[in-house]
């Protein structure tokens, strides 16, 4: 059964949602699910702008062929060619043996690599290049590495449509809600906003910046991602989170303490932060468990504080398994501008801390290390209060 909705009076949502997958990308969990959006334009001619996962073809083809109404489809354009959205290229040219494809050259290549039959049928476009469809004119402008190098998006220049590719999506499946007014998303979608653009296209940010450059000097009304809800107001907030994220700047002064401890010692240290700091007075502090938190959620939440406090048990004469993993992701994820502090543990040869530091200084960019550090051997000790109380001033006179 067809599932769409209209996102301008010629314009259409034919996208789905996906609850059963258990992991985007299969390695980020996604509870709330997501959404593969793609919209179809009836215009003079007709045009499909990006397709879906495979795993919900049925009911895009279910949600295409109802808002097509019997109309042959045109054209196919193709944004991205991550196969969460490129996957039913195919279906749709089986489908629809008139549609010619638009896209990039790279993107042609990856379609060629993915096994496509598109050769009869492509239109190569560039930066600039311009297309009409009938009443309503597009512009293409290359996007790359947001997220891959064939990215591109695509506006349309008579209503003010944003064709955003991955650009402004976010995890989680809309049911029923298409447009950011018709959600809270400050309350119930900026995290997994968050988390999704730091997770899938966060290493790229200086190419963010380079589109959100580009799409300055546009007069955009609706921005119409490949994820999550469609924009039509307050625009100007959600590209500002953008622009912060990508330029690697904190939302928050504030600190996350991450720890590692395996038998509760490292964590009593770590609420022993907690409290010290809030008792201080500063309140926006938050505790994650390396453990049972998905380095996902971390890295989020690393992009969001100014501070991270990294408590981690030695381990094999090294760091945490977990700990040394979150921060090969931060670098891996580009992470820049945010300031450290060490509470290490080891019961005979005390090295987290060293390894830590080392890690985050010699391996990535524009970070500090704050020199006061709290050392346990086994587990917190009265004659530690000192070092922690230093820690604890160090952290919150770093914020000023
Ligand atoms: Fe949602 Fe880069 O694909």
């Amino acid at each position: 059964m067809h599932c769409i909705r209209k996102v301008t009076d010629d314009l259409y949502w034919v996208g789905a949602n996906e609850h059963r997958l258990a992991l985007f990308e299969n390695i980020h969990p996604i509870p709330r699910g997501v959404s593969y959006n793609s919209y179809l334009l009836l215009d003079e001619q007709t045009a499909l702008f990006d397709t879906v996962d495979w795993a919900v073809c049925r009911q895009f083809l279910d949600n295409v062929e109802k808002a097509l109404n019997g109309r042959p489809l045109d054209w196919l354009v193709i944004n991205h060619m991550e196969p969460d959205h490129a996957a039913s290229i195919q279906e749709i040219l089986l489908r629809y043996p008139n549609a010619r494809v638009v896209s990039t050259e790279k993107a042609f290549m990856l379609m060629r690599q993915f096994g496509f039959g598109v050769d009869e049928r492509m239109e190569e476009v560039k930066s600039g290049d311009t297309k009409s469809f009938g009443r309503h004119q597009v512009v293409f402008v290359e996007a790359p590495m947001v997220h891959w190098p064939e990215a591109i998006v695509t506006f349309d220049t008579t209503s003010g449509v944003l064709f955003a590719a991955d650009a402004f999506g976010s995890f989680g499946a809309l049911d029923g809600r298409l447009f950011n007014d018709e959600v809270n998303f400050e309350r119930d979608w900026l995290d997994d906003a968050r988390r999704y653009f730091t997770n899938i296209v966060g290493k790229y940010g200086p190419h963010v910046q380079a589109l959100l450059k580009k799409a300055g000097g546009i007069d955009i009304k609706i921005i119409c991602p490949l994820h999550g809800p469609v924009w039509r107001s307050n625009l100007g907030w959600f590209i500002e989170k953008y622009d912060k994220w990508s330029r690697y700047e904190p939302e928050e002064k504030g600190i996350m303490i991450v720890y590692a401890s395996m038998y509760g010692n490292t964590e009593s240290a770590a609420c022993a932060l907690a409290s010290k700091l809030v008792e201080k007075g500063l309140l926006n502090v938050i505790l994650r468990d390396v453990s049972s938190t998905h380095v996902s959620h971390l890295i989020a939440e690393t992009f969001k504080y100014s501070h991270v406090a990294i408590a981690s048990v030695t381990y094999n004469l090294g760091m945490f398994p977990l700990i040394h993993n979150y921060l090969m992701d931060m670098k891996a994820l580009n992470l820049q501008k945010r300031t450290f502090a060490i509470v290490e543990n080891g019961s005979w040869a005390c090295k987290s801390g060293d390894l830590m530091r080392r890690f985050l200084e010699e391996e990535m960019r524009e970070i500090t290390v704050l020199d006061e550090k709290l050392t346990l051997n086994s587990a917190l000790s009265e004659d530690r209060l000192p070092d922690l109380d230093a820690l604890a001033k160090s952290i919150i006179a770093s914020m000023k």
